[in-house]
């Protein structure tokens, strides 16, 4: 998607989008750090989930793929935490805090669980990419212009990462070549995706938020909490059911609502 000079939705509608800090009234900052902060909290956390997995994979392909996953991972930490330090101290502050953070100390829940199988790993590429992607082109062609930039590369990495996710369940599922290579069964495609569906549902935030209207008032954010859910819920229950798997409850085991 192309990045136009123009504001496209909110009260900002048809104004030249932001350039630079300076420009920004107060609470639209405050906004857009939350935003940015949000997002940089799961780079390196991801990067840390993917690290022991790196030279586990069946495959070949796996391997490589997952060495992908990890430095693209890395790469929007990177570009996250340059976005951040243009805020000035506040901003730098928090770009170095989140160099120290390991597992459990992580903003999202999501990030602060190990995977404890390939299968996993699969799983949560399949869930928590995905929803990575929505996040991101819930920003595409943002107001603020340096982070719509951005989008137009980190769009494509998720896309990607997720899409690897959801080829390799389904090939546990009904590939019986792949799924002997891994030593998984159905049931254990099915167990990883009741774990994780929750943990995906949850990293879109309260339905009732503030913060996310005003996100969304602010030409930052395209769809608010709920109506971003329900658009990825949509799209992985599908994906869920076209595989040959159960859609899990999507009250169970959630804790964000
Ligand atoms: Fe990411
Ligand atoms: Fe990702």
């Amino acid at each position: 998607m192309s990045v136009s000079r123009s504001v496209k939705w909110g009260d900002l509608l048809g104004m030249r989008k932001i350039e630079t800090v300076e420009q920004m009234p107060e609470e639209y900052k405050n906004t857009l750090i939350k935003v940015i902060y949000a997002l940089a909290s799961t780079e390196f956390a991801s990067v840390e989930q993917h690290q022991p997995w790196i030279n586990q994979g069946p495959t070949s392909e796996d391997r490589y793929i997952q060495a992908q996953i990890a430095a693209d991972e890395a790469h929007q930490g990177f570009i996250d935490s340059r976005l951040l330090r243009s805020f000035g101290p506040e901003g730098e502050e928090k770009a170095a805090n989140l160099l120290k953070l390991r597992m459990g100390e992580h903003l999202l829940s999501a990030f602060n669980v190990p995977f404890e199988s390939w299968v996993d790993v699969c799983g949560f590429c399949f869930a928590l990419d995905l929803v990575a992607w929505y996040h991101l082109r819930a920003m595409e062609n943002c107001s603020y212009a340096p982070l719509a930039r951005e989008m137009t590369t980190m769009v494509g990495e998720e896309r990607f990462h997720a899409s690897f996710g959801a080829r390799r369940i389904h090939d546990i599922v009904r590939d019986p070549e792949y799924a002997r290579l891994c030593g998984a069964t159905k049931s254990d495609a099915q167990k990883t995706v009741d774990k994780w569906y929750p943990q995906a549902l949850d990293t879109f935030g309260a339905a009732d938020s503030k913060f996310s209207t005003m996100a969304v008032a602010y030409g930052i954010r395209r769809w608010g909490n709920e109506e971003l859910r329900q658009m990825y819920k949509a799209d992985i229950d599908a994906q869920i059911k076209a595989i040959g798997l159960e859609v899990p409850d999507p009250q169970k085991g959630r804790k964000i609502v």
